[in-house]
């Protein structure tokens, strides 16, 4: 039985292998929040955001710039501390957790692809050695990890694990940092923008590939994406606006979402009906709730 040994492709009774399924992790939020101190001026990143993701699932981070989708992934990696409110990922509390019990967790259970896949990489090394280095901890550590020539193979980069990465294109780069990431079998995998600054064909690959870790690995997956028609093809996905969630995609329909708060972040499109401070009559008509703005002069005062 290949325990982790380099190469050999891994069958079912491999403890480490990919084909020994595991289970996601589930990632659950609660009020939280981050804040950027600096000097002079704090930056409050993320301002109360209530999520919820289940084991296995695979969702979209969209949102405008700024509006705190890498201080998020960030948070779910355990390489950030939140200065508020809860967030569990599987069994883990992680603002409860002191720094050693962080780092065991970044190491077992999470896999990161940081923007720009260059990041992720030893340009050094082939793809195959980049997988093997992102091992050696787990290895040393006698954890169990798939083989190389498997991890390769799953996100069809089999024919290139000897190729140097300096004559690999853009797009293969990314598939190599997608093989390091899912390299330790992770319950939960974060990729910030993996597919920018690649081509349509390159961009389908890696989507294809990702949902492919996701399907066979069963990993739970978490990417932030500008692009529409990546999040047009991932079965949910949330928008942080203001770093809060501003709404949510199913299978193409957007929802608003009710808050912990009980607050409701109205779309943007509606919300150029309802300025800042506009009064709003909640009114219900025949089982359906309906958000009336009520103008100047319509609202009732004690002499009416
Ligand atoms: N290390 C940092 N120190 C101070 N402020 C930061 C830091 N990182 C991010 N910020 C600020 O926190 C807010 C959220 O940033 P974040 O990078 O999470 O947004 P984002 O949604 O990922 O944006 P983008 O789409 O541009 O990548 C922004 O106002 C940003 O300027
Ligand atoms: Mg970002």
């Amino acid at each position: 039985m290949n325990r982790g040994g380099l190469g050999i492709t891994a069958h079912a009774a491999d403890p480490g292998g990919l084909a020994q399924k595991r289970r996601g992790l589930a990632v659950s939020t609660h009020g939280l929040v981050h804040i950027y101190r600096s000097e002079g001026h704090d930056v409050a990143a993320l301002a109360g955001v209530d999520l919820e993701v289940q084991a296995g699932e695979m969702v979209g981070l969209l949102g405008p710039s700024g509006a705190g989708k890498s201080t998020l992934l960030t948070l779910f990696g355990g390489l950030l501390r939140p200065s508020a409110g809860k967030i569990r990922i599987g069994p883990f509390d992680l603002g409860s957790m002191d720094e050693s019990q962080l780092d065991e967790y970044r190491a077992a259970e999470v896999g990161l692809i940081l923007q720009g896949a260059a990041r992720n990489l030893l340009p050094y090394l082939t793809p195959r050695h980049n997988v093997e280095f992102a091992q050696s901890a787990a290895r040393s550590a006698g954890r169990p990890v798939p083989g190389v020539g498997e991890i390769l193979d799953l996100v069809g980069l089999a024919g290139r694990s000897a190729t140097p990465l300096a004559a690999l294109t853009p797009g293969e780069l990314q598939l190599v940092a997608l093989a390091v990431s899912v390299s330790t079998r992770p319950g939960l995998l974060l990729a910030d923008e993996p597919t920018s600054q690649l081509d349509h064909e390159a961009r389908d690959l890696v989507l294809a590939a990702l949902r492919q870790v996701n399907h066979e690995v069963g990993t739970t997956v978490v990417l932030v994406t500008h692009d529409a028609e990546v999040a047009a093809r991932l079965p949910r996905t949330v928008t942080i606006r203001d770093g809060r969630v501003g709404g949510e995609g199913r299978s193409g329909e957007e929802y608003a979402v009710v808050s912990a708060d009980g607050s409701l972040p109205l779309p943007d499109h509606v919300l150029v009906g309802f300025p800042p401070g506009t009064l709003v009559r909640v009114h219900e008509e025949d089982g359906r709730w309906m958000l009336i703005p009520v103008r100047e002069g319509e609202v009732a005062t004690q002499d009416d």
